[in-house]
């Protein structure tokens, strides 16, 4: 495990004094160091380890398959950069529901490797877990409204709380993350009048996805807003650039380049300086006074 402790770079207190103030948060997923390095550049305040590294990075069709190893591994990536932004780091299905005391391992650990919080989703039936993890100095960010680890549950990624009654009982189980010590709520896949509403009552920060533009802060997923997500980006996705194929695009004239022999040229290439190169020029397997070319290379 890489223990890393940051200095100096954003703090609960700063995002909730801002918050307060009415400035944006900016939220971003992050899942190792370039994604990190880039994010925290562009000066982002929130860096999030998700758990959507399983679908986005690894290949799986949703969040289920992710462990905690693969988030520690991801995590340690992104901590490693040191990054200005504050660290929250996701945990994956199955990590906060086999007791608390396995909750409180599992997110203490990603403290230990730098984050300085953790999300989890769901609403009122995480009061005990969320409350053991702030018992033990872990700061929660608490995720309701289109929970991806509740996939099976909610028949697919439906957007949630459109009924009155279930507007209702997001608006309350947001006050109950808060009062069980959560420090921000994010909501995914909501009703924007529904997050405004939610982020009127609570005194905490709300950070949305899909949920309109009347909450504290944005989270988007690093590889949708660049162009390297999904070919059919949901509807709450803004794009700025097409970085799949630039990419691509980059790759290709690079593999022409090589084929055509353009590629190195003496720019790209080492060049053997002028004695030895007089000295391999002499060397000839018939001739055995020469020096070994090995020597002549100073191998
Ligand atoms: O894992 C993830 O990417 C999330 C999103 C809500 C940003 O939790």
């Amino acid at each position: 495990m890489s223990h890393v402790s940051k200095t100096n770079n954003v703090t609960i207190p700063e995002l909730q004094r801002r918050a307060a103030a009415g400035e944006k948060l900016v939220m971003v997923t992050a899942y190792d160091a370039v994604t990190a390095r880039i994010a925290d550049a562009a000066g982002v305040d929130i860096l999030l380890v998700g758990d959507s590294v399983g679908n986005v990075c690894l290949g799986f069709e949703n969040t289920l398959p992710v462990t905690m190893a693969m988030m520690n591994h991801h995590l340690e990536a992104v901590a490693r950069t040191r990054p200005h932004a504050f660290l929250v780091a996701d945990l994956p299905y199955l990590s906060y529901d086999l007791g608390l005391e396995e909750a409180v391992r599992n997110a203490g650990g990603f403290i230990q490797r730098g984050a300085q919080g953790v999300k989890l989703e769901g609403g009122a039936k995480r009061v005990p877990v969320i409350q053991a993890l702030v018992a033990a100095e872990i700061p929660v960010m608490g995720h309701l409204g289109l929970t991806p680890q509740a996939l099976h549950r909610m028949g697919g990624y439906k957007i949630q709380g459109r009924a009155g009654k279930d507007a209702v009982e997001l608006v309350e189980d947001a006050l109950r993350l808060q009062d069980a010590g959560c420090f921000c709520v994010l909501m995914e896949g909501i009703p924007a009048d529904l997050a405004a509403r939610v982020t009127r009552e609570l005194d905490v920060p709300t950070i949305g996805i899909g949920a309109g533009p009347g909450c504290s802060g944005q989270v988007l997923v690093f590889h949708d807003i660049v162009g390297l997500g999904q070919d059919q980006p949901p509807k709450f996705v803004r794009v700025y650039m097409n970085a799949f194929e630039q990419i691509r695009a980059a790759l290709a004239e690079w593999g022409e380049d090589v084929r055509t022999g353009s590629f190195p040229a003496q720019q790209e290439s080492y060049l053997l300086p002028k004695d030895a190169k007089e000295s391999l020029d002499r060397w000839h397997p018939a001739n055995p006074g020469a020096p070994a070319l090995l020597e002549v290379l100073g191998a």
